[in-house]
């Protein structure tokens, strides 16, 4: 799995009016409801600029967020790797607490904020430092790699990070023949199966959004729609993913659907996905398997506009933590495609 761009550029809304923008939306925001989202809308564009502020999103945002307020959308990795190169005061975060935390690893001297602190992930809550603590104990000399959905006290004990999108170059780059891959054991056993002269040792931790997937549901949406195109997220269990044409990180189902062009597909991930490129692509249709992330879905125009109004919630890093997390994902960041 290489590291890839940005699937749709970067976007950016300033001076755009405001039934333009209504267009880009109007698919999944009904006409009477557009007036009071417009009105914050409005308003964050507004923000934005008196706050010297960026928003970066992520892929599951919901589209009013997505498609009409959002500077930088990506997946995980995409979003780490903007970060370092914004130049502005302040940074929103319409993602989860992960995410923002990473972001102001990678920006010590900005403000980073995150509209909503419950904001969190199932593969986050898996696992502690100490439990990395524990696994380096008995594990010595084994290299450990962290998943990006984590917490700067786990990414602080750990060699390095990765996300979906560059897991396999990040264990091919260590040139171990065991590496411990947590907390996702579900990527853990996806990667193992890409990377077989490496011993992948994992945690038990699992997305709440991509475990529910079964290969049931794969030969079922099989069956109604012969010929379907199936892409899985690499947070599926392996049996889904063995089922599915594709896997890849949220940036990488993107782009293999703006490249490949099938006629029906089906991204086996969170909802929000397939809206927000299905405007873009007319001639493709989505079918979708509806699994919302409760903490992706946290995020709203309105906390958002209430966090650049209110300057909160403000993410920080505790200054020693914070220098040992981020060299684990600058250490990330460094690691080349193969
Ligand atoms: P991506 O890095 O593929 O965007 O995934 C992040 C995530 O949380 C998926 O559940
Ligand atoms: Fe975490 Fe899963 Fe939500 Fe992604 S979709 S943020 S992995 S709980």
């Amino acid at each position: 799995m290489a590291a890839t761009s940005l699937p749709i550029a970067p976007v950016n809304h300033a001076g755009l009016p405001l039934p333009d923008i209504y267009a880009r939306v109007s698919r999944h925001v009904p006409a009477i409801e557009w007036p009071a989202l417009a009105d914050d809308v409005a308003a964050i564009l507004e923000l934005k600029k008196t706050r010297n502020a960026v928003i970066l999103a992520h892929n599951y945002q919901a589209p009013e967020i997505f498609h009409t307020v959002a500077d930088i959308v990506g997946d995980s990795l995409a979003l780490a790797r903007e970060a370092v190169t914004v130049d502005a005061d302040v940074i929103v975060l319409a993602g989860v607490h992960f995410m923002a935390e990473t972001a102001k690893l990678l920006n010590p001297g900005k403000t980073v904020l995150i509209p909503d602190m419950r904001a969190g992930c199932s593969l986050a809550d898996s696992i502690t430092a100490a439990d990395v603590r524990g696994l380096r104990e008995k594990y010595p000399g084994v290299p450990i790699v962290t998943y990006v959905n984590t917490s700067a006290a786990v990414k602080a004990e750990s060699d390095l990070c990765c996300t979906s999108g560059n897991a396999v170059d990040v264990v091919r780059s260590l040139n171990a023949p065991r590496v411990l891959m947590i907390p996702d054991e579900f990527l853990a056993q996806n990667v193992q199966s890409l990377v077989p002269e490496v011993e992948i040792l994992t945690w038990a931790g699992h997305c709440e959004v991509h475990e529910q997937f079964t290969p049931a549901d794969i030969h079922a949406v099989r069956e109604s729609y012969p010929g379907v195109t199936v892409i899985a997220h690499p947070e599926c269990p392996p049996d889904v993913v063995a089922e599915s044409d594709f896997s890849g990180s949220t940036a990488m189902m993107m782009n293999f659907v703006t490249e490949k062009r099938p006629r029906q597909v089906v991204l086996v991930t969170e909802c929000s996905m397939g809206d927000n490129i299905a405007a873009a692509n007319p001639d493709i249709e989505f079918i979708k398997p509806c699994n919302l992330c409760p903490h992706m879905k946290r995020m709203s125009l309105k906390n958002i506009r209430n966090a650049l109004e209110t300057l909160t919630h403000e993410v920080t890093v505790e200054p020693d933590l914070a220098d040992r997390a981020r060299l684990a994902v600058e250490r990330m960041l460094a690691v080349r495609p193969r």
